[in-house]
């Protein structure tokens, strides 16, 4: 197969098209996409038609599929699965949520931070979309890392965050997560990528909970600097969801946040990760 890719933003994505991802790919395509996507850190195929084994096995041309590690207790048992998560607001009927982060905004973050591996990579297939609204952003994180001053690119080499995650909050409205209580991890905040070599920020909104080694007024200032920069529009790629579109995203060098749709319109993304075969390793 031969693939065209078609950049979305300045930022960061590109749409691939030319791929029908139903059939098996052979190794000189998967060598393609993979490099279409450590350029454009996010890449979405629109149209396709994806049952839950085929978005398993496109992911497994990448590495290894990730385990679903929300607490059995807090997943739907009639649609709880050791690989797929679905982000959903649509109810069975018993009334429950069918999947995760149901409705509303999401704050900035990267998928498992808060584990001693993170998940290299998250996909998200469209199965229902709202009308309006519930697009998913994504921040480049090597523009943010590029736009650092040289001073704060000081301050922060070699230092770690913690990086703290209660499953189901998708706006962190108070300021630090009972550890007790929480799966968390110490992450280097400038990493290293172990495919492009380049550094890029590993610290977001909703997860990390302070930099290692600084006062609480330094964390302060210095995590609403980095926050600021990672909103910064010129940085972010929107996707706009479609039914049948396939997004795969590098979380080693994105953070990803949702806007706001209607609660009454029904949305469905099926959600698998790939793990990471690298360390998290520090710039
Ligand atoms: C997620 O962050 O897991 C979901 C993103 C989305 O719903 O757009």
């Amino acid at each position: 197969m031969s693939i065209t890719v078609t950049k979305l933003s300045p930022a960061c994505g590109a749409e691939i098209s030319g791929v029908d991802l139903r059939e098996e790919l052979d190794a000189e395509t998967v060598a393609a996409i993979r490099a279409a996507w450590m350029e454009n850190l996010v890449i979405c195929f629109r149209g396709q038609d994806l049952r839950p084994d085929d978005q398993k096995r496109v992911c497994g041309y990448f590495g290894q599929i990730g385990a679903y590690n929300r607490p059995k207790e807090r997943q739907n048992p009639d649609h709880a699965s050791d690989t797929i998560m679905l982000v959903s607001n649509v109810k069975d009927d018993k009334g429950r949520h069918i999947g995760a982060h149901p409705d509303g905004e999401m704050m900035w973050h990267t998928d498992t931070a808060y584990a001693a591996h993170p998940h290299m990579a998250t996909t998200l297939f469209g199965v229902e979309v709202p009308d309006t609204g519930g697009n998913t952003l994504f921040s480049n994180q090597y523009l943010v890392y590029d736009a650092l001053s040289d001073a704060l690119k000081q301050k922060l080499a070699g230092k770690m965050a913690i990086n703290a995650y209660e499953f189901g909050t998708t706006v962190k409205t108070f300021a630090h997560y009972d550890r007790s209580k929480v799966p968390h991890h110490a992450h280097p905040v400038l990493r290293r990528h172990p495919e492009t070599g380049r550094t890029t920020v590993y610290v977001c909104e909703l997860m990390t909970e302070e930099i290692v080694g600084l006062s609480p007024e330094e964390n302060e200032a210095v995590l609403s600097e980095i926050y600021a920069l990672q909103r910064r529009p010129d940085f972010i790629y929107a996707h706009n969801w479609q039914v049948g579109d396939f997004v795969m995203w590098d979380n080693r060098c994105l953070l990803h946040a949702r806007t706001d749709f209607p609660r009454e319109q029904r949305r469905l993304l099926r959600r698998v990760t790939i793990e990471d075969a690298a360390e998290v390793m520090a710039a």
